[in-house]
């Protein structure tokens, strides 16, 4: 695989304040640090569930920082507040349903409340965009499930 840019957006109106720590982003980093033995530049974002800003800072991160992949973790729930899946499904051009349904099969054999999360992934122009939970052992458990597919899909769209 050659050097990758990758996003990490943490949606989580606490953590975006700071009376929460982030823990989403830190351990989508971790993890990606075991998966990949190429060198990876990480662009880290702390944001608020607000719908239009989890839009433009995808944009900014597909388009102007050119992220081969961008994670984003929290805000797939049912909630009020959770509006990631709707962010990311108004940016994208194509919507990859395999990983979404590859992410819940394999997360309702840990929990059964996995059903509740609506977490997308699509492509926007050369970027893949993958929604993770935001529990960390979510983010670990939805990364295993479809990371295998990830290479092969950022060279198809590259
Ligand atoms: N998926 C996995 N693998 N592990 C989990 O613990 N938690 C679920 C679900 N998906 C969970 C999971 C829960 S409790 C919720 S509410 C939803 O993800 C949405 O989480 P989010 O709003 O933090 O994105």
């Amino acid at each position: 695989m050659k050097e990758i840019k990758i996003g990490f957006v943490t949606v989580s109106d606490r953590a975006s304040r700071g009376e929460y720590e982030d823990l989403g982003g830190p351990a989508m980093q971790e993890w990606i640090g075991k998966a990949l033995t190429s060198e990876w530049t990480p662009v880290a974002r702390v944001i608020e569930d607000e719908q239009g800003l989890i839009e433009k800072t995808l944009k900014e991160l597909a388009d102007e920082e050119n992220c081969d992949l961008i994670l984003t973790t929290g805000g797939t729930g049912p909630a009020k507040r959770d509006v990631t899946p709707e962010a990311t499904a108004a940016v994208c051009d194509k919507i990859l349903d395999g990983f979404a349904e590859q992410m819940r099969a394999v997360s309702l054999q840990y929990v059964p409340t996995a059903i509740l999360s609506r977490q997308i992934a699509g492509t926007r122009g050369a970027s893949l965009i993958i929604n993770l939970p935001g529990k960390p052992s979510a983010i670990s458990e939805c990364l295993e499930a479809v990371f295998p597919a990830v290479p092969y899909c950022i060279d198809l769209i590259e």
